[in-house]
């Protein structure tokens, strides 16, 4: 696939950016229907920014803190930066605004999320300690569009763990992670080369491989 056939990407990041590395390392691959074509960051000390650079993307700060409360005004330079850069779809990976319903408007349907908890449930903050708190035996991680609604949107993919007798927030965090690197790349691959349509708030998708369908936690010796 030529460059030029790509989709260009958008990555906005406020922290160390584990997941736009997944994404920026996928995408090298040939073939792989995306390019990520810039990096943005709402916090100057975003440890993401320095390994983007390192991987020869270009990246922009847009500090949200000068524009306190007033979020479509940071929200307006932002669209402007991805104007300028031509833009297709944006990959939000730990970035930690909210964005205004004007903002999730101008992107409907281009805007991807990735969320540590298999969505519906635990919207939100702390994911991993509630659901170590409820004891549930699986969880895992959501590749969701974004809507105005936080943590919902359609559906792209989801992954799964077991949740083990002596899991901490640590580890579960760690095991939930590894899954956010595989899942994320894979579903903007499927998104870039348009496998996806959304029907009635429902992301169908094109008919892919065969995959383990059951996971079943504890398993029981
Ligand atoms: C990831 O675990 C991501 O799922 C989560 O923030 C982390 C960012 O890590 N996002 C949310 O909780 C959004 N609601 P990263 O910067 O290493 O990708």
């Amino acid at each position: 696939m030529s460059d030029t056939e790509k989709r260009r990407v958008a990555i906005l990041i406020s922290g160390r950016g584990s997941n736009m590395t997944a994404l920026i390392e996928a995408a090298k691959a040939q073939g792989f229907p995306a390019e990520i074509a810039l990096v943005v960051s709402n916090k100057a000390d975003a440890g993401g920014l320095k390994i983007a650079a390192q991987h020869g993307i270009t990246t922009t700060v847009i500090e949200s803190r000068p524009f306190g409360t007033d979020r479509e005004a940071f929200e307006r330079a932002l669209q402007d930066k991805l104007t300028a850069s031509r833009i297709d779809l944006v990959c939000l990976a730990g970035f930690l605004r909210l964005l205004t319903p004007w903002f999730v408007k101008q992107w409907e349907g281009r805007m991807l999320n990735i969320h540590p908890a298999l969505l519906p449930a635990y919207r939100g903050l702390h994911t991993h300690e509630r659901a170590l708190a409820d004891g549930v035996k699986i969880h895992g991680a959501t590749v969701h569009f974004v809507v105005p609604e936080m943590d919902a949107g359609p559906i792209v993919m989801q992954g799964a763990v077991a949740v083990r007798a002596d899991d901490t927030v640590e580890t579960l965090a760690a095991r939930v992670l590894a899954v956010e690197h595989q899942i994320y790349p894979d579903a903007l691959r499927l998104v870039a080369s348009g496998g996806v349509r959304i029907e009635n708030g429902v992301c169908r998708t094109r008919a892919t491989g065969p995959a383990d369908d059951r996971l079943i936690s504890p398993a029981v010796i």
